[in-house]
């Protein structure tokens, strides 16, 4: 068979029902919107539902469906400390409970001026670095204490 690829396209097109091509509307949405926001807000979620006309249970069942969606309001700092085997052995414990003591905040929460958000992951597969942690989009590997110090001013400035 060699179809064309506007032939693949339209076929497509016509077996998606108008539900299923607002969803995918939807979730471009939702990306767009959490880039901007760096989160959900229902304030969003219900302008969307109206515009597209589909019920906010929809609209949020579709959101949670995918992890990569938030709906309070996250830091400008994402701090994952891996707890894996490697890490949990090389003191993991000890540089998630510094920065959950220096900024008053638990795992899975965001300090009140939103300047970090505190998560754990299992083994991000840097296991030679251990113990590890990421802050946004870096790797920050061997935290000793000196590092582990660096990492607590850099967000308390704001840098990093
Ligand atoms: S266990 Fe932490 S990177 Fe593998």
């Amino acid at each position: 068979m060699n179809l064309k690829v506007d032939e693949v396209i339209g076929h497509v097109g016509d077996i998606l029902t108008d539900t299923q091509k607002k969803r995918g509307i939807l979730i471009h949405a939702f990306q767009q919107i959490q880039k901007e926001r760096n989160y959900l807000p229902e304030e969003d979620l219900i302008r969307l539902s109206k515009k597209l006309d589909i019920p906010l249970s929809d609209v949020y069942s579709t959101a949670t469906f995918y992890k990569q969606f938030y709906f309070t309001p996250r830091g400008r700092k994402i701090v994952r400390v891996c707890t894996g085997t490697a890490c949990h052995v090389r003191g993991a414990d000890k540089v998630l409970g510094r920065i959950k003591d220096e900024f008053k905040i638990d795992e899975g929460e965001t300090t009140p001026d939103l300047a970090m958000t505190l998560e754990t992951v299992g083994c991000i597969g840097c296991c030679g670095l251990a113990p590890v942690a990421t802050v946004n989009e870096s790797i920050v590997g061997e935290i000793d204490m000196k590092r582990l110090e660096e990492i607590v001013e850099d967000i308390k400035s704001g840098e990093g």
